[in-house]
């Protein structure tokens, strides 16, 4: 074989490599590339220059081709952006929807909607942005106050009309306000106003196994003439009921709210054991949520009249209620997106 020849013959074995291989610039480091550069040495000195000139060219012919591959393939078609995610990408990215489930906590809000919606309340959504009216002067908290302090409220940099700054609500109870007035014409049907939130509320907490940054509550707001603190603990404890599946005694402890009056802590009985075990520390009795009275101020800021009218209002951490019931040891695996955590559920 003269030194043509050779070449041609690399580049037809060189070519059937090309097409077997997966990523095509290991092209460069075939055998019959070596091979010929191996020959170049061996070769004289007047056949050496061309020789090795004409292997360096089927070299860079083949590194252009596999530069070429490349290209085509970053060239991927265009993405529909209103189509949903599996139509633009051939695998899926995610799990297969058939795999997937619902959150254990949105899961859980339905089940709690569903208990009070039997008991004669309407669910109404939250907010993730709201403003200091609606997280304090509403409830009674007046500029000033100490007990603003408490909610470790994440605040933006940048303020509103008024000059202050928006808030992440820290707790439901900032759609008091919103609930009375939307559900005002109630009362003079001679309704009561009945509404629960179920939503998300932030709070700049030190994180461990009982504090997350982000979490859930369900605010209870009822309204109506005559209502007592009677009626309170019976709705809470036939919810708690409802929930964890048991009779449940349950007590309340006198505790300060701006936005009640008298306000209290609610504790049940633990749903789990007789003689206590580690969900209730051992005590027997879970405190769980702040409730009372609502404050005759918080009626009066959504036009109410307190002297005809009275009503209890309660708050209680959602994601308590879920790690209590599904033996769950770490709030923070609800935020995590942790698979192996999801998939029990
Ligand atoms: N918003 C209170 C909290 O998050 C709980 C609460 C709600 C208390 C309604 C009384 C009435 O701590």
């Amino acid at each position: 074989m003269n030194t043509t020849e050779r070449i041609d013959h690399a580049r037809a074995a060189l070519l059937t490599r090309y097409e077997a291989l997966e990523n095509k610039n290991d092209i460069v480091k075939a055998p019959e590339l070596k091979e010929l550069f191996g020959l170049i040495p061996t070769l004289q000195p007047d056949e050496r220059a061309s020789f090795g000139q004409a292997v360096n060219q089927l070299t860079q012919e083949f590194k252009d081709k596999a530069a070429g591959e490349k290209i085509v393939a970053e060239e991927l078609p265009a993405i529909d952006v209103t189509a949903p995610f599996d139509v633009n990408s051939k695998s899926p990215v995610l799990l297969p929807s058939e795999n997937g489930t619902v959150h254990p906590l949105m899961r859980e809000i339905e089940i709690i909607s569903d208990i009070f919606n039997r008991m004669g309340f309407v669910t109404e959504e939250s907010r993730e942005i709201d403003d200091q009216y609606h997280m304090f002067e509403t409830l009674n908290f007046p500029k000033g106050h100490p007990a603003r302090d408490d909610y470790d409220t994440f605040m933006t940099v940048e303020t509103d009309k008024d000059g202050e700054s928006l808030i992440a609500p820290a707790h439901t109870s900032t759609m008091q306000n919103r609930v009375l007035k939307k559900y005002i014409a109630n009362l003079e049907r001679d309704e009561p106003i009945a509404a629960i939130v179920p939503d998300r509320v932030f709070r700049n907490e030190d994180l461990d196994a009982r504090h997350e940054h982000t979490f859930y509550q369900v605010e209870g707001v009822y309204v109506a003439k005559g209502v007592t603190v009677g009626m309170l603990i019976a709705t809470l404890q036939k919810f708690l009921e409802e929930y964890y599946g048991k009779s449940l005694e349950v007590r309340v402890n006198p505790f300060y709210f701006p936005f009640t009056e008298p306000s209290f802590e609610f504790a049940l009985s633990c749903p789990f054991c007789e003689a206590g075990c580690a969900v209730c520390s051992g005590s027997r009795w879970i405190e769980l949520l702040g409730c009372g009275m609502i404050h005759p101020n918080v009626l009066r800021s959504a036009n109410i009249d307190p002297n005809v009218y009275t009503g209890f209002a309660f708050g209680c951490g959602i994601d308590r209620l879920v790690m209590m019931k599904a033996g769950i040891e770490d709030v923070r695996h609800f935020e995590s997106g942790k698979l192996d955590f999801l998939r029990q559920f």
